[in-house]
């Protein structure tokens, strides 16, 4: 795992935090606060949102749609990424749950081709229910957004945050989905735990933690918008292609407009059509990246190839 200053920084909110939590704080967050809403899992079993789901665990909740195209593919990968860092222990004392907020649409059959889509793991859940239920569920989980509209082609910036927390402790924080996944990990399988359960690798002084290197801005978009999905190793097992030679596989143009708007791509470009039923109907999403951020990524594509 890796260390770097930000992950101290956190270290210290987590000690006033655990400082904070008083018996009191935990009663008021309990069964009393949380509603026992019946919802339907992708597996089409009936669960109840506090007995079944909530109490006694330590989880991970976000909302998301099937038919969101760029945000909640992003979201659902990196959700992916952290449930790879912390392995097992999903399912057993960690728990992943996303709700839909599209519920008449997303089935447990379409929430089920989801969960196989990005070949998700045991411990994590997709649920659907009543539409006015999860509405109130999100408001209890400070996850809610007003006047939200879903447009037919999916395309809704909805509310970018998830909330992990442990129920017993009444220890609960509200996280992006975009942080580094180390840093998520952390939290969730440390600091949520009280630091019971052994971390997977501890420094015997801050000397041994990695430099910050200088990094360049395509390096920087790699590392935060791409790097969930792709790589440039086989070993790496991820949702997108391994990027390495694809600079000499495809040609200049093909790439700079790809980069720029893959989901027009995805309905009209041969080779992206092949692509998207390669990888399993996953999407890549359009990051409204500019024409600078192109060129970025572009010199940072051509340098990994040229070593
Ligand atoms: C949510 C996962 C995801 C993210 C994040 C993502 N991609 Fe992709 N990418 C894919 C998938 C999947 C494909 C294959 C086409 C498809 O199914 O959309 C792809 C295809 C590609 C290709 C073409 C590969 C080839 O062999 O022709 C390139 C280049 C690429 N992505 C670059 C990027 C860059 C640069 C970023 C960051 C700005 C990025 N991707 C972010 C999932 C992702």
């Amino acid at each position: 795992m890796k260390i770097n200053k930000s992950l101290s920084i956190l270290a210290i909110c987590g000690f006033i935090l655990l400082l904070n939590s008083s018996p009191t704080f935990a009663a008021k967050w309990r069964e009393n606060y949380f509603p026992n809403t019946e919802l339907t899992t992708h597996n089409n079993t009936k669960v109840n949102f506090y007995s079944d789901l909530l109490r006694d665990k330590v989880v991970l909740i976000n909302f998301i749609f099937t038919r969101c195209q760029n945000v909640c593919p992003m979201e659902t990968a990196r959700l992916v990424a952290l449930q790879r860092k912390l392995g097992d222990r999903v399912g057993k004392d960690i728990f992943f749950y996303s709700i839909s907020i599209d519920p008449e649409y997303d089935t447990p059959e379409r929430l089920n081709e989801y969960a196989k889509q990005y070949q998700i793991g045991p411990g994590w859940l997709f649920l659907t229910g009543k539409k006015d239920e999860i509405d109130e569920l999100r408001t209890k989980l400070g996850l809610s957004i007003d006047d939200l509209v879903i447009s037919d082609d999916g395309q809704l910036d909805h509310n970018l945050s998830l909330i992990i927390g442990n129920e017993a402790t009444g220890r609960w924080m509200k996280r992006s989905p975009y942080e580094d996944t180390a840093v998520l990990a952390a939290m969730i399988g440390d600091w949520l735990h009280n630091w019971q359960s052994p971390s997977s690798q501890q420094l015997a002084s801050y000397d041994q933690a990695p430099k910050l290197d200088e990094e360049s801005h395509g390096k920087y978009l790699y590392r935060t918008r791409c790097a969930t999905c792709h790589s440039y190793s086989d070993s790496d097992e991820m949702l997108g292609p391994n990027l390495s030679g694809v600079t000499e596989r495809r040609k200049e143009a093909w790439l700079r407009r790809w980069l720029k708007e893959p989901d027009i791509m995805l309905e009209e470009d041969p080779v992206a059509i092949a692509m998207l039923k390669q990888y399993n109907g996953v999407r890549m999403p359009n990051f409204q990246l500019s024409d600078t951020d192109i060129d970025s990524l572009m010199l940072f594509m051509k340098e990994q190839d040229s070593q």
